[in-house]
């Protein structure tokens, strides 16, 4: 089976901040359990660098909206590199064979009757380069996300007939009642939809950085049709000579923060009907990181560094904390202090050491080799259907659970070791062959919760894999006592080393 999977593509207005980590991080999770189910995967993600945010960026900081693009879209592609991100591709919506996709949809779309000339009059935010009815503002004409008073715009521009898909979407919705997910997201965009949708402006008459109305050139196609494309477009030119869009179209998830909901889950599907392609799979919709009470982003200045944080703890820290901290799906707080705490006391006391303990008493009592024994009856019941659960877990995109089913082995692992006390048991000669199941039912143990931990932090995982003398990743071994003993242990060093929190200052 293909599976494709997507991040938004970020605006290069700004820095990556922790926000753009968490979905890459997030969607690279699913690729790579994806690939240990031996699936074919696709995973895409990338820049968005045309319209209003990142023009009015390049204003201010008096450079070109190209030089900007180029400047951040390399950090973007750090980031990614950073976390460990496995994307296939990284699309840039200035790369020439985008842009030309993007005329060819939108002449489809033209031709296929569904656009016209008209006027917009209304609110608009041009740092989201949204529409806002008069009911979405706050206090002071204000826009809700970015808190800059807004001005009522009047254009002559082209639109987009999206009212005349609210029975087409509505249709979808009923058939597909996974077609976003969690169901809150559903629902809420299930009841916009009902609500009565407006007609949208296809294209801006005073912006000049962006692709050209084919059929127009005085107008620049909106910024949000250019972009929401690029998923489709990628597979046309990410490999130079193949077409991926039959191998991977229609994508089976679009993972995005709840921010961009109604972009995905009304305006892109309609977008596609109008053009007579297949709409995705599903859109997959994760909540805020919060920093303090505000949402973090770089208009408020409060941010977590993932450059930083992942150069000093490592990027399955990171990786493992966002994740571990906040459901998935929902809004959660997170805070330098609580990943730290979380690093102790989870990755470094419950993980690392469970490992370090275990390939202690391989080498001292067994030569460092595992043992060859059944596994433990009071952990073979509880590890039986753990694969298939982080399976289903992960279809249902619910990360965190299926991290916390792993997690809870984990500790399991701790109490089991706590309790044989094989260091009692290396005492007495009568004991050998008991103390022969635990420390392979510990081995191989660690060795199951270490494939499936693999995509959420692929680095650590290896090592550790690596020092149980395994390098089998599939979800197939996933299973307790489907290695037998008879492997040599080697060196594994600290897998979650001791880090001097840095001096905060008392603010
Ligand atoms: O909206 N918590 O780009 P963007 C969680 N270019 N996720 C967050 C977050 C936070 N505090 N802040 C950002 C755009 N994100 C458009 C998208 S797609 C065709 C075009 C993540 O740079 C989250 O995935 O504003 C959110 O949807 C996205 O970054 C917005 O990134
Ligand atoms: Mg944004």
């Amino acid at each position: 089976m293909s599976y494709y999977v997507t991040t938004p593509i970020y605006y290069v207005n700004g820095e990556p901040h922790l926000g753009h980590a968490y979905t890459t991080i997030a969607a690279d999770v699913l690729a790579r359990h994806m690939r240990q189910r031996g699936e074919d995967v696709f995973f895409l993600t990338g820049t968005d660098e045309h319209g209003e945010p990142v023009t009015q960026a390049a204003e201010k900081l008096g450079i070109t909206p190209r030089e900007l693009g180029d400047r951040h879209a390399v950090r973007f592609k750090q980031l990614a590199a950073t976390l460990n991100a496995t994307n296939d591709f990284f699309i840039r919506t200035t790369d020439p064979e985008h842009m030309e996709k993007v005329a060819q949809v939108v002449r489809r779309i033209h031709d296929n009757g569904h656009v016209y000339a008209g006027t917009y009059e209304g609110w608009y935010c041009p740092r989201c380069a949204d529409f806002k009815t008069e009911s979405e503002l706050e206090d002071g004409n204000r826009c809700p996300i970015h808190k800059i008073e807004l001005e009522i715009e009047k254009e002559d521009n082209w639109f987009f007939r999206l009212s005349t898909f609210q029975e087409p979407l509505e249709r979808l919705y009923a058939e597909r009642t996974d077609f976003v997910i969690p169901r809150n997201r559903y629902n809420e965009a299930l009841a916009f939809i009902k609500s009565g949708l407006r007609d949208l402006s296809l294209s801006r008459a005073r912006l000049k950085w962006g692709v050209p109305v084919p059929w127009d050139h005085s107008q620049v196609i909106y910024v949000w049709i250019d972009a929401l494309l690029n998923y489709y477009t990628a597979l046309s030119y990410a490999r130079e000579d193949e077409d991926l869009t039959e191998r991977y179209w229609p994508a089976h998830v679009h993972l995005i923060g709840k921010d961009i909901l109604k972009f995905h889950a009304v305006i892109w599907p309609a977008m596609l009907m109008a053009a007579d392609i297949e709409v995705p799979r599903r859109v997959g919709i994760h909540g805020y990181l919060l920093l303090g009470e505000h949402k973090m982003s770089k208009s408020l200045g409060n941010v977590i560094e993932p450059f930083h944080v992942a150069e000093v703890y490592g990027a399955d820290a990171l990786r493992f904390y966002v994740l571990r901290e906040v459901s998935f799906g929902a809004d959660g707080e997170v805070s330098p202090e609580g990943f730290e705490t979380r690093y102790t006391t989870e990755l470094a006391n419950e993980y690392g050491n469970l490992a370090s303990r275990t390939l202690a008493m391989l080498s001292r009592y067994r030569d460092g080799v595992v043992p060859d024994a059944a596994p433990a009856p009071r952990l073979q019941g509880e590890f039986e259907d753990l694969a298939d659960t982080v399976c289903r877990r992960l279809d249902a995109i619910e990360l965190t659970a299926a991290l916390d089913e792993i997690w809870q082995r984990v500790k399991l692992l701790n109490r089991y070791v706590q309790d044989e006390e094989p260091w009692q048991l290396s005492k007495d000669e009568g004991a050998a062959e008991q103390l022969d199941q635990v420390l392979y039912s510990l081995a191989e143990g660690l060795r199951v919760v270490s494939v499936l931990l693999h995509p959420f932090m692929p680095g650590s995982a290896e090592r550790l894999l690596a020092a149980l003398g395994q390098e089998d990743l599939s979800l197939d071994g996933a299973r307790l006592g489907a290695v037998g003993g008879g492997a040599s242990i080697a060196e594994l060093g600290q897998l979650f080393p001791r880090v001097e929190p840095p001096e905060r200052s008392a603010a």
